[in-house]
């Protein structure tokens, strides 16, 4: 793989023509390689319905070519315009409460319309037409940020029919449907799949597994949505990479089944607003306020690398201020550099910053870009100019050197705890992003990795948390690999169709792991129960019988993590405290090299390069490594927002 490049997300349907050129020389000058544009342009494409004006878009990527720019073209279609809801009414999605959402911000569809699906394949078809010749294209985003502001789920009488014959499909009969959701229970058969209701405004909670098959519905209708436009796009050039522009902590459709029709993942890292509106603590909330949280972004690109079948972009990077949470501080000086070099360590092939110039109007006109809205730059102008010129003098290329632990994150599994949760708060994603923390403090390179993997040959460490149920190849994967693996709290707890298995969990086979949960004690947060050793526990803790060796016990004498050889099994979730334990546990185990980080450092490796990033308000000092042979960008001195480049004695 070439040289990662920057790019920049532009909107010339913003600015008068006559600044267009001008534009385009800046960014050329900035070192900038890639232009986003489109995504959100309908109304300037086709004005009334069948008007097509594309002249104008025509003109800005002949402008953008000329001074040696690449166009990323978006489908326009995550904002149709007004006439379009005057053509379908019914195209509008309905929330959980059964309110139409209206028309007048972004969004404004429902993914189960067949309608507007076909309104959408038309659009692109045109845009493939007249575009996919144009010297300056160089690859495609379908539509934009799928799901964002809640829209993955509807409510309408499409989503309900779409539901429907979705289910006939997936069961054949009605009784085979009855069985395996359960329906003998609070009598709730049906005699036919036109009966079955959307699991909203239900008098209390649907069954557990009619949720589920809705959420599977409604994310298999986003998949499909995608492939609509990815068929288009790929008949039209081949050649070109189809991508989409994903989201921080986004899990309401599968992405691993979505990008079967991608080739490159990309997703949109704004670390400081995901940071305010996330859940993490107040106290984390503040210290990195500047920052943003120093494993978020790590997590994401790992994800997103695997998830786009090894290629991964930023298309949308924060390069200040945002405008959407409910604080939204400056970045400490340097930070829009540090998440460029942060997402390069991690395999990106592109960053792109979002935007290029401040817009003066609209609901964005408080989130900063590369440039002020007067078009003088703004701080991270000149960031982003230094990244393009480091680039090119360090020469790095390739990709992620394969990471020696792998963790297994799930979508299913995010649904089905937040489903039935039994424990409020109990997340699959945090169970995954804990352990992500854990490694990543000893400066151990992570891969991400599908509950579809067929081996994890290669890895020292494994670990499967709170996956809600196996599916027959993880089992042949866990089988066949002779490495160190962590599975639970809860995995394999339910079956496919959401009951308790048979066996009970972790529902694995005695010679593997002799264990079985036989009962559940959920707790309020608040109540931390003491960990023999050190740690705590708070929220799950499962009473298991086992013949396996005890490693931990908490207070009261119930297991916490046990072993069977290499399988370990973790029957409670924990403190930070005690998943860094039990992460150091298997680390001495498995006899993996680590680093000793200051506090707020954090590194990756690409390309025989190790890429450290300080997110610390102070200054620190790097220990060096074993396998380092020197520094070639920055020093053992890392000030706070620093990047420091170390070459390695063996490229990875
Ligand atoms: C993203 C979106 C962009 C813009 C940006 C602002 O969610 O894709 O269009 O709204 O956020 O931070």
């Amino acid at each position: 793989m070439s040289t990662p490049e920057l790019g920049v997300c532009y909107y010339p349907e913003h600015w008068p023509e006559a600044w267009w050129d001008r534009d385009a020389e800046r960014m050329a000058e900035v070192g900038i390689k890639f232009v986003r544009i489109g995504e959100f342009a309908w109304s300037k494409l086709e004005p009334t319905p069948g008007d097509l004006q594309f002249d104008w878009l025509i003109r800005a990527m002949d402008v953008l070519g000329r001074h040696g720019l690449k166009v990323i073209f978006g489908t326009p279609t995550a904002t149709p315009p007004r006439w379009m809801i005057d053509k379908h009414p019914d195209m509008l999605a309905v929330d959980k409460e059964g309110r139409t959402r209206g028309f007048g911000s972004r969004r404004h569809y429902d993914f189960s319309h067949l309608g507007y699906r076909e309104e959408c394949a038309r659009i692109t078809q045109l845009l493939a037409d007249a575009l996919a010749e144009h010297s300056a294209l160089a690859g495609w985003q379908t539509d934009n940020e799928y799901g964002c502001h809640g829209t993955t789920y509807s409510y309408s009488p499409a989503a309900k029919a779409g539901f429907q014959l979705w289910l006939e499909t997936k069961y054949g009969t009605i009784d085979a449907l009855n069985q395996a959701w359960g329906n003998v229970f609070w009598s709730m058969e049906y005699n036919r799949f036109d009966q079955v209701e959307l699991p909203n405004l239900l008098v209390t909670e649907a069954a557990p597994a009619h949720d589920m098959d809705f959420r599977r519905y409604a994310s298999d209708q986003v998949a499909a949505f995608n492939k609509v436009q990815f068929d288009i796009l790929k008949a039209r050039r081949p050649d070109l990479p189809v991508i989409h522009n994903f989201m921080s902590r986004y899990t309401e459709f599968d992405h691993y089944e979505l990008a079967k029709t991608l080739d490159i993942a990309s997703w949109d890292s704004y670390p400081l607003g995901h940071l305010a509106v996330s859940d993490e603590a107040e106290d984390v909330k503040r210290q990195y306020m500047r920052q943003g949280d120093p494993d978020n972004g790590a997590f994401h690109h790992d994800l997103y690398r695997t998830v786009g079948h090894g290629r991964m972009w930023i298309m949308e990077q924060q390069p200040g201020p945002v405008n959407w949470a409910q604080f939204n501080p400056d970045p400490l000086p340097g930070m829009p550099r540090l998440w460029a070099w942060e997402a390069f360590s991690h395999g990106a092939e592109v960053v792109s910053y979002f935007r290029w110039r401040q817009a003066p109007f609209g609901q964005e006109q408080m989130h900063a870009g590369l440039l002020r809205p007067d078009s003088e730059p703004a701080p991270a102008y000149h960031d982003a100019m230094q990244v393009a010129q480091e680039l090119k003098a360090l020469g790095i290329a390739g990709t992620a050197t394969k990471g020696r632990v792998a963790i297994v994150f799930d979508y299913q599994s995010e649904w089905a705890w937040d489903i039935q949760p039994q424990a409020k708060g109990f997340s699959h994603g945090a169970h995954v992003r804990a352990l992500y923390a854990a490694f990543r403090k000893h400066g151990v390179d992570i891969d991400i990795l599908s509950p579809h993997t067929e081996s994890f040959a290669g890895y020292d460490i494994v670990a499967i948390p709170a996956l809600f149920a196996w599916n027959e190849t993880l089992r042949s994967a866990i089988a066949a690999y002779d490495g160190h693996l962590l599975i639970g709290p809860r995995s394999g707890s339910k079956t496919e169709n959401f009951s308790i298995p048979e066996r009970l969990g972790p529902d694995l086979p005695a010679n593997l792991l002799d264990a079985k949960v036989v009962r559940v004690d959920s707790v309020d947060p608040g109540v931390q129960i003491e960990v023999r050793g050190s740690g705590t526990l708070h929220h799950w803790r499962e009473r298991i019988e086992t013949n396996a060796e005890l490693l931990i016990e908490d207070v009261d004498g119930w297991p916490v993590l046990i072993a069977q050889g290499r399988l370990h099994y973790l029957a409670a979730s924990g403190s930070k405290s005690l998943v860094q334990r039990v992460v150091d546990l298997l680390i001495a185990e498995a006899n993996l090299p680590t680093l000793a980080l200051p506090a707020g450092v954090r590194c990756r490796t690409r390309d025989g390069f190790r890429i450290y990033v300080n997110y610390g308000t102070g200054g620190a000092t790097l220990n060096g490594a074993p396998d380092e042979t020197g520094y070639v960008l920055g020093s053992a001195e890392i000030p706070a927002a620093g990047v420091t480049v170390a070459k390695l004695a063996k490229a990875g």
